[in-house]
This record gives C-alpha cells, structure tokens and sequence, in this order.
C-alpha cells in the first residue's frame, strides 16, 4: 500500500503524480461550478511526501514551539497546542484562496519540460480558515532586534529533511497581510491532506508558504534554510535550464529569484478546451473563469480578446469576497469572521462575458489577461522557466463548431 492509503480522497481528484505522494486537482468544469468556496474534497493537493497520520488524541497533544534560534530572537518563547491557541488569542475566521505556485505549469512543459509535474488550471482553491492570527502569536513572543525572518517548520518527514519556508518577520507582523494559524476548514477540523492538525495559511503568496502539519515556528536572523524553500519555490532567469537548476548550492539560487507574492492571473472555465460549441447563431453564450492577483491585490480588469489579441473587450468582475460581510455565520464554530477591516484581496474574483454564438464561431480562440491595481497584466508571452512556476500568459482556449 502507499504511506497514506488511509487518507479519504474524492474520486473525483485528478492525481497529477503516481501513487505516492499524493497531488491533484479537479477538473476546471468541476471546481468552477462549485462557485467561490471550494469543498474541501475538491481543494487541490500538493504534498511533497507521506501525510502526517495524527489521530484525535494526538491533535489534542499537537504541539508548536515558538522561539527564537540560536542567540536569544524573543523574551517570551512557548510551546502551544491547538488549545492553548484557542484560549490566548482572537479565534478568527477568513476566506482565503491558495494557489500552488505551479497552477498552468502543463503548458510551460507542453513548450519545454519542466521540473515540475502538470498541473491544469485548477491548482487553485478557497475555503474559509479558522484560527488565529499569526501576527498576535508573534507580538504575544515578544520578538527582539535582529529577528528578521520568521521560519514555519511542518511535521511531515522528505527525503532532505522537513517542509519549512520563511517570511520576513516585518511583513509576518502586520495584521493586515492576513496570516492565520489554523486548524478550522469550512467549518470541520482540517483533513489530513491539507494539515491536519493545525498549518499556517498565508494569503496572496503562493500555496508553498502555507505550511501543513505546523510544528514550529522559529524566529530568525537568516531566511529558511529548508531543502524546498532554497532549492525551489523559485522562478530562476530563463537561461537556467532544468539541469542547472538541478544542481545543488548554485549562483542561481539567489534570494532576489524567490517568489512570494502570487502574481495576476486568469483562466477560462467555460467552455472547455475543444468543447463543441452548440446552438443557434443568434443565441448568446456566456464565457466564464476565474481571476486572481498576489498580494491582496484587486483584480481591475479583466478583458477578452476573440481575435488573437488585436482588440480586447471587457468582462464583468464579480468578487464575491466583497459580499462576504453578509454571510450568517455561527460565531460558536467560526469566531470572529474577519475580513480584518479589510482593504486587502485575499480571493479569487470571477468574470463573465456575453457574446453570441456566431462571433464565437468566428474566432479562432478565445483569449483572456487580467490587470490588477498595480497595473500588472498578463503578459502575451510565457515566462518559461525550470522549476515551471508562476505561468501567467494569456490564457486560450480554442473551441469546436459544428456548422
Ligand atoms: N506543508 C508541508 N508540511 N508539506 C508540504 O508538502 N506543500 C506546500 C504547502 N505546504 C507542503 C506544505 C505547497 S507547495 C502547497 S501549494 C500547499 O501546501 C498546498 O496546500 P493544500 O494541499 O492544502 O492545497
């Protein structure tokens, strides 16, 4: 059997690796019309080895040390479970999107093959987290001068020693970026896939700083030293070939090529790739998809192009995130829900276009870019690279008719 046989998994998830470590998304169509919140069933995975197995006694006795390293980095260092969490600091609830810093990487490896396996475009997923803020925990250690990175350490065991990652403590410290220590996922503990027990989420950045399985946090003069965190979870300069980036302790594994912010980007849903397009000419039909910005960044527009990129049209924007205020929420599960008086974007937007079936039956491929607020767009041509990370290009799908 494989290590983590006993994790429940829909069937529906489509693997993007072997059998083992388990990776998947669901099919675009699939994850679309779930709307803004994705089931947890069908939130994408990505796990670099076997999952954790934590059963009820040992999540009660799961703990996270807190500290300083090496020369003393804070006055205050502890050692919490879930419960100690609970009971020291604001319970808050926020709706976040995660995105694997690999999203689209199928189509960097149909140009050149990358590092990295094939992911579609639904490497991407929103759920509501539950826990605390990360930025209470860290004022609550009292950090000193010179604790400059703060550095996540999960529980499960690869082959080059633990997951881990770092942030800069200055950006980890400021409530308003977000960042939650949770074990609450729509509303259910977290599953196994996805942390169980307790993990970091970290909104606006990519899905690799969201640490599963949490089991240390550490203040630190110096950025993660973690295998992953070094070695990948980066966009290298083109020139870089996939051989290079292979081997170990490089030039090119500069810090300036880290990536932390997700950047803009935006897919079509529907239709599909190759769908065959029905109905009468006159029909209208409606193209759908999702778009996204890092760093809490707002999605400003969102334009359609059905000849090529020539000219482009508006889409409509729905972001739902916006709305969310209004939701009924059962403060006895949830906490507080927190959008943390929120100027900040930390989920997918979507958008809409009206177009009627002869135009579409004209055009040769149905083309969408996003901007965002920092005049960011998509740019017309990939960024390939060899750990296959961050694509953002045009996103195109192309359609049948029948005539
Ligand atoms: N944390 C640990 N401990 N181990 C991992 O393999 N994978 C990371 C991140 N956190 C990982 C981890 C990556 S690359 C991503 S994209 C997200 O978890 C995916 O989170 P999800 O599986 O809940 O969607």
């Amino acid at each position: 059997g494989t290590p983590d046989q006993w994790v429940p998994r829909d069937p529906r998830m489509v693997r993007l690796t072997g059998k083992h470590p388990f990776n998947a998304e669901a099919k675009l169509n699939d994850l679309y019309s779930q709307g803004f919140f994705t089931s947890t069933n069908l939130f994408f995975v990505r796990n670099h080895g076997a999952v954790p197995k934590v059963d009820a006694q040992m999540a009660r006795d799961w703990k996270v040390e807190i500290s300083g390293n090496f020369v003393r980095l804070c006055d205050n260092p502890v050692t919490f479970t879930i419960d100690d969490f609970r009971k020291s600091f604001e319970v808050v609830t926020v709706p976040i999107t995660l995105v694997c810093a690999g999203n689209r990487r199928k189509e960097q490896n149909v140009v050149q093959k990358s590092l990295g396996f094939s992911w579609g475009a639904a490497g991407i997923s929103t759920a509501l987290f539950t826990g605390v803020r990360l930025a209470d925990v860290l004022d609550f250690i009292r950090p000193k001068r010179g604790a400059k990175h703060v550095v996540f350490e999960g529980g499960d065991s690869l082959p080059n020693g633990p997951y881990g990652t770092s942030q800069l403590a200055s950006w980890a410290r400021n409530p308003r970026h977000g960042m939650i220590l949770a074990w609450g996922m729509n509303g259910l503990p977290l599953e196994p896939d996805h942390g169980f027990p307790i993990r970091l989420v970290v909104p606006g950045q990519i899905g690799g700083r969201s640490v599963k399985w949490l089991k240390k946090i550490e203040l630190s003069a110096i950025e993660s030293q973690h295998h992953l965190h070094f070695h990948d979870n980066k966009v290298l300069p083109m020139p870089v070939g996939p051989d290079q980036a292979r081997a170990e302790k490089s030039w090119w594994y500069d810090p300036r090529y880290i990536i932390r912010d997700l950047n803009v980007n935006s897919a079509v849903a529907c239709p599909d790739h190759d769908e065959i397009l029905k109905g009468n000419v006159e029909d209208m039909y409606t193209l759908r998809g999702y778009a996204y910005g890092g760093g809490g960044r707002r999605i400003t527009r969102v334009e359609i192009s059905l000849d090529e990129g020539t000219t482009w049209e508006l889409a409509e924007i729905q972001y739902p995130e916006d709305q969310f205020r209004e939701f009924a929420f059962d403060d006895a599960i949830y906490g507080k829900v927190d959008l943390t008086d929120n100027d900040q974007c930390f989920c997918w937007s979507f958008w809409s276009f009206q177009v009627t079936v002869e135009r579409l039956g004209e055009s040769p491929a149905i083309v969408v870019r996003a901007m965002d607020e920092s005049l960011a767009l998509q740019p017309r041509d990939m960024y390939w690279n060899a750990t296959g990370m961050m694509n953002n290009w045009w996103f195109r799908v192309c359609i049948h008719h029948l005539d």
